[in-house]
């Protein structure tokens, strides 16, 4: 090793440090003492919001949360750019789902505030402002929509889904008040497409592709298409000693029968990348001497095109009707959500490839997302970039989620060369 590549080594062992020292404050803030659960607009998202805004402020960033509850920090830029001075933004959320992992989300915001204080403590100027997102909900676990906050700086956030409930019956409006957020300032928080550059998030990978590939790094060129969806299974409910099987209306034995086609429908398209999950089931009344009457059921299903997640869909609906008959239950199926593929912009792939090849010394793989992320939101305000970081085993949702202190050293690196490469380009136009 060359005594250039030693020092780089030892910076970004020492990076790495710092990050897995904040990704552990950061976990320690949970809604149960032993596991990592923190959701949108909660107590624990307040304390890790509060806890990231003093790392922005020790950071030198001018610091505020918004009103959707995203904690932001900005670095005003250190000289004059050619397209008139705009903001790249950078950032990824901290809310989890329930018994999480660590690393999702939470890497991204750690990631960004650790590349703006290397590009200062390098005396790095830079021809445009950047600016820290922490985002609050990303993973939809409390509140039916998701990706609130990013589609609130995005300017996409439909204000109806203020009225959307919570298991307890309470409304995001009352959340996001409860919280110290503002709804009717909601829309005022939207960033100007013409002022902003462009959006980068660093994300664990969720997969195991960079893993089997090895390597710390990857280049995302789109996020899969998705939806999500509601059904509703009424059947009758019954004394469970006394009404025979061939005369029972059973919600549950239906949904399971729905289930159970549903992967069927899923695992025969291997084409599209399609995947359907039904994460969530409740059976009601719930007794065990009662024939469950009701049964509520989510659905999430992803491809790589719009069209294939479609057909799914319908394939799914159809086998649903046919449930619904044989079984003789009445069926609702509703949509929550439909995201598009959202694609990454070409030249923020442009400069992660230069970024994330400089630091790992080869090309970085190019990976479809199929995970969702804050770029569903803010694809539709500017060019969007993601960089995947290889996680352990693939493994996300989970808390035996893990990234290496070196991978993570490789990741703020990775950001940081990045930035450089948009300032670089900035400075040809
Ligand atoms: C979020 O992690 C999602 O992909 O649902
Ligand atoms: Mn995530
Ligand atoms: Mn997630």
């Amino acid at each position: 090793m060359t005594d250039t590549q030693t020092t780089n080594a030892a910076t970004m062992r020492a990076m790495g440090e710092r990050a897995q020292q904040k990704i552990d404050a950061l976990a320690a803030i949970s809604a149960d003492p032993d596991r990592l659960t923190r959701l949108y607009l909660t107590p624990e998202h307040k304390r890790a919001a509060k806890l990231v805004g003093s790392w922005m402020d020790e950071a030198g960033l001018s610091v505020r949360m918004d009103a959707a509850g995203t904690m932001r920090g900005v670095l005003p830029p250190g000289r004059p750019g050619r397209s008139g001075n705009k903001t790249l933004l950078i950032g990824s959320h901290i809310d989890t789902v329930i018994d999480g992992g660590r690393y999702d989300g939470n890497l991204g915001v750690v990631v960004g505030l650790l590349a703006v204080e290397a590009l200062k403590a390098r005396g790095e100027t830079l021809p445009f402002a950047v600016e820290i997102l922490a985002f609050g909900d990303e993973e939809g676990v409390r509140y039916p929509v998701t990706l609130t906050s990013s589609a609130v700086a995005a300017g996409v956030f439909d204000p109806a889904t203020l009225d959307q409930k919570d298991r307890s019956g309470t409304t995001l409006r009352d959340a996001l008040v409860a919280f110290g957020g503002d709804p009717a300032a909601l829309a005022g928080e939207a960033f100007q497409p013409s002022s902003v550059l462009g959006y980068l998030e660093v994300h664990i990978e969720q997969g195991p592709v960079l893993e089997r590939i090895n390597a710390p790094l990857g280049v995302v060129t789109a996020i899969a298409s998705q939806s999500r969806h509601r059904i509703r299974i009424r059947g009758e409910a019954g004394h469970a000693g006394t009404v025979p099987m061939a005369m029972r209306r059973d919600a549950l034995v239906a949904a399971s029968e729905l289930i159970v086609g549903i992967e069927a429908i899923a695992r025969k398209d291997r084409k599209n990348a399609l995947v359907a999950t039904v994460g969530e089931i409740e059976a009601l009344p719930g007794a065990s001497n009662v024939i469950p009457a009701e049964v509520r059921l989510s659905l999430d299903v992803r491809a790589a095109s719009d069209e294939a997640r479609r057909e799914a869909v319908a394939a799914i609906l159809s086998l649903a009707r046919k449930t619904e008959a044989v079984r003789q239950v009445a069926l609702t199926f509703e949509t929550v959500l439909e995201k598009p593929v959202a694609a990454c912009g070409r030249r923020m792939m442009a400069a992660i490839q230069e970024g994330a090849s400089r630091v790992m010394g080869k090309p970085a793989q190019t990976l479809l997302s199929g995970a969702g992320h804050d770029g569903l939101s803010m694809v539709r305000l500017c060019e969007y970039g993601m960089i995947f970081v290889r996680c352990r085993g693939g493994i996300s949702h989970n808390p035996a989620e893990f990234v290496t202190i070196d991978d993570m050293g490789a990741a703020v690196e990775g950001l940081v060369e990045t930035i450089l490469a948009l300032a670089r380009q900035e400075d040809d136009q």
